[in-house]
């Protein structure tokens, strides 16, 4: 496979992630506070290392799944529908369910995704994202809890990937193309 030259600049160290993630995991812990049924959903497969940190700063009771959501056919951009790639492997109705996403850009995936979870009947449903990029956004939708605010970037690292690479570098980095 052939991908244009590129490099990464750093943009956020995996120092300041992990400094996000236990204020933000404070702030879940505080809203989930009493729940004794709460279940993680991570977003395939770009939110992985998110959660596994995440749960770890959690004091919480918590259940883990996962759900792979992927865009319609190739790249027409006017198809704007997702499939299931792989269903979560437990029932969410009545239970507290907090879904876990690397990225929102335009907002149609998680759009998407909390559309088919309501119909499901939880409890309650929240959504987290490490990042955001609100300047990308085509649905209105924000998530609950948003890790970092970003440009129109496209980034990789801490495992978001481009081409399926690079979703193991520790912090998140911004891709340059370099041309040649
Ligand atoms: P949305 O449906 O347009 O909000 O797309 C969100 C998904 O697109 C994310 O979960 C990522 O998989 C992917 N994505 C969006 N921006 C980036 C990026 O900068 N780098 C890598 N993947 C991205
Ligand atoms: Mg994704």
């Amino acid at each position: 496979m052939t991908r244009p030259d590129y490099v990464i600049d750093k943009m956020i160290s995996a120092k300041t992630i992990a400094a996000r993630i236990e204020v933000l995991a404070r702030q879940i812990a505080t809203e989930f506070n009493g729940s004794n049924d709460l279940v993680m959903v991570g977003l395939l497969r770009g939110s992985f290392v998110f959660i596994a940190d995440l749960v770890r700063e959690l004091t919480l009771p918590v259940e883990v799944d996962f759900l792979e959501v992927s865009s319609y056919g190739d790249a027409m951009e006017s198809s704007r529908e997702i499939r299931i790639l792989k269903d979560l492997r437990g029932e969410i109705a009545g239970r507290d369910v907090l879904v876990v996403e690397d990225i929102v850009d335009t907002g149609y995936t998680l759009a998407h995704v909390v559309r088919l979870l309501k119909t499901r009947n939880p409890a309650r449903l929240r959504t987290i994202a490490l990042l955001d990029k609100p300047s990308r956004r085509e649905v209105d939708i924000r998530a609950d809890y948003i890790g970092f605010e970003i440009p129109d970037e496209f980034v990789v690292g801490y495992g978001i990937d481009y081409a399926q690479r690079n979703r193991n570098l520790p912090y998140i980095g911004k891709v340059r193309f370099t041309g040649g």
